[in-house]
């Protein structure tokens, strides 16, 4: 709440697409947990999940049913996912799939994108996006020199600096949200990812695509799905726990045979796979067939079309996806973390104080993305607008 000039609001519980603070106020909240919340707060057939799951005992250190049956759910999804592993965050996930990258290249250099965030990972703290981005960090201070030396930054949707680092470098690994929602949602520009899928592959490194946010969210099989990109390793997280720590990095049979104990890469966590995260993934998973996710997309084109409408001739952006939405106060199109960077942050904090003063809680930061949920239905989303026509008024 620092960047919006605000104290932050304590929540006492939520329910649905609604948010009550600890004062009662009621808000619409479009934060959703930062996106693991795709059914909304409470859904009755995860809590219940979840409950039954805790009658069992909250953890055994030992496998279960329920992880190999979310498992394959996941490997029908995603096509180039044979076989993963389970951590219980994004931050363990992406920094397990990267070393797995180092050690299946026998190289150490890694490729990132400038606004990206790929958890708290030593080495990719350079340029990241979201709460860094928010605190105008440009890299966290405890992070040695020689991690920060095995990550090279390029700007995002520039296919020359992408060519350019892998010919230089010649990395273990590009890593990419395919989606970058921590910059804000700043979609790959047509035949971006395929240039740089086929760079990578021609270069013998691995393509590392974090799909923490839009994996399980802008479509079935994520933004891999979408946008027709296969990568050689895929971390999830968020949506995969339906609201508690689950996260998970898989790829091909070949490459995760390598993980300990059936390799020799050395991975490993107390509470990875555990039974109540692998429970409300399940029952969230469950709910999340094609169907859901038009009816997620059209919730998500109401929200931009009604948010465009509001913002009228103001010099606003709706950059938005299915499942995903940033408004940027910015005359043109955000492109990349630069663009991103000059965009009015000061305007995004009256707009964000205007709204949390109507009773609609969008992300308190011009960094991050709108996550609309199922749960999301006409009245969220008239309240909404309603509340955007007043606060664009407020803030430009
Ligand atoms: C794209 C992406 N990757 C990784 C992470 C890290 O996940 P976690 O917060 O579960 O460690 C995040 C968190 O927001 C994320 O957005």
């Amino acid at each position: 709440m620092k960047q919006i000039g605000r104290s932050p609001i304590f929540i006492e519980r939520g329910e649905g697409p609604y948010l009550w603070d600890v004062d009662g106020n009621a808000y619409v909240d479009w934060v959703s947990s930062w996106g693991p919340l795709i059914l909304g707060h409470a859904e009755p057939l995860v809590v219940e999940a979840v409950r039954q799951a805790a009658g069992r005992g909250t953890s055994y250190g030992a496998p279960t049913a329920g992880e190999v049956e979310l498992a394959t759910e996941v490997v029908d999804r995603f096509a180039g996912v044979e076989m993963l592993r389970m951590t219980s965050s994004g931050t363990e996930a992406t920094m397990s799939a990267l070393r797995l990258a180092r050690a299946a290249t026998g190289r150490s250099k890694i490729i990132k994108f400038a606004g990206a965030y790929h958890g708290h990972v030593d080495g990719l703290l350079a340029e990241a996006g979201s709460g860094l981005a928010t605190a105008g960090v440009p890299a966290s201070p405890g992070v040695t020199e020689a991690q920060a030396s095995d990550t090279v930054i390029v700007p995002w949707n520039d296919g020359e600096a992408v060519a350019e680092a892998i010919a230089r470098v010649q990395p273990a690994a590009v890593i990419a949200e395919p989606v970058p929602a921590n910059m804000g949602v700043v979609p790959a520009a047509p035949g971006f990812l395929e240039h740089v899928r086929d760079a990578t592959a021609d270069a013998g490194a691995l393509l590392v695509l974090d799909e923490v946010i839009s994996g399980f969210r802008v479509a079935r099989g994520g933004a891999q799905e979408l946008l027709g990109v296969e990568a050689d390793l895929t971390v999830m997280g968020k949506v995969l726990g339906g609201g508690l720590p689950a996260a998970a990095y898989g790829g091909s049979r070949e490459l995760m045979e390598r993980v300990a104990p059936a390799g020799d890469v050395y991975q490993a966590g107390t509470l990875s796979g555990n039974p109540l995260a692998v429970a409300a993934g399940l029952a969230t998973l469950r709910k999340l067939d094609g169907a859901a996710y038009l009816r997620l997309a059209a919730i998500t084109d109401t929200l931009a079309n009604g948010l465009r409408a509001a913002a009228a001739d103001r010099p606003v952006q709706v950059q938005s996806l299915p499942g995903l939405l940033t408004v940027f106060f910015s005359a043109d199109p955000v492109l990349d973390f630069a663009d991103a960077n000059a965009s009015n942050t000061a305007a995004y904090g009256r707009f964000c104080r205007a709204m949390l003063d109507r009773g609609v809680y969008p992300p308190a930061s011009q960094f991050e993305a709108w996550f609309p949920s199922l749960a999301h239905d006409d009245d969220a989303l008239a309240r909404t607008i309603d509340a955007a026509e007043q606060a664009f008024r407020e803030a430009v």
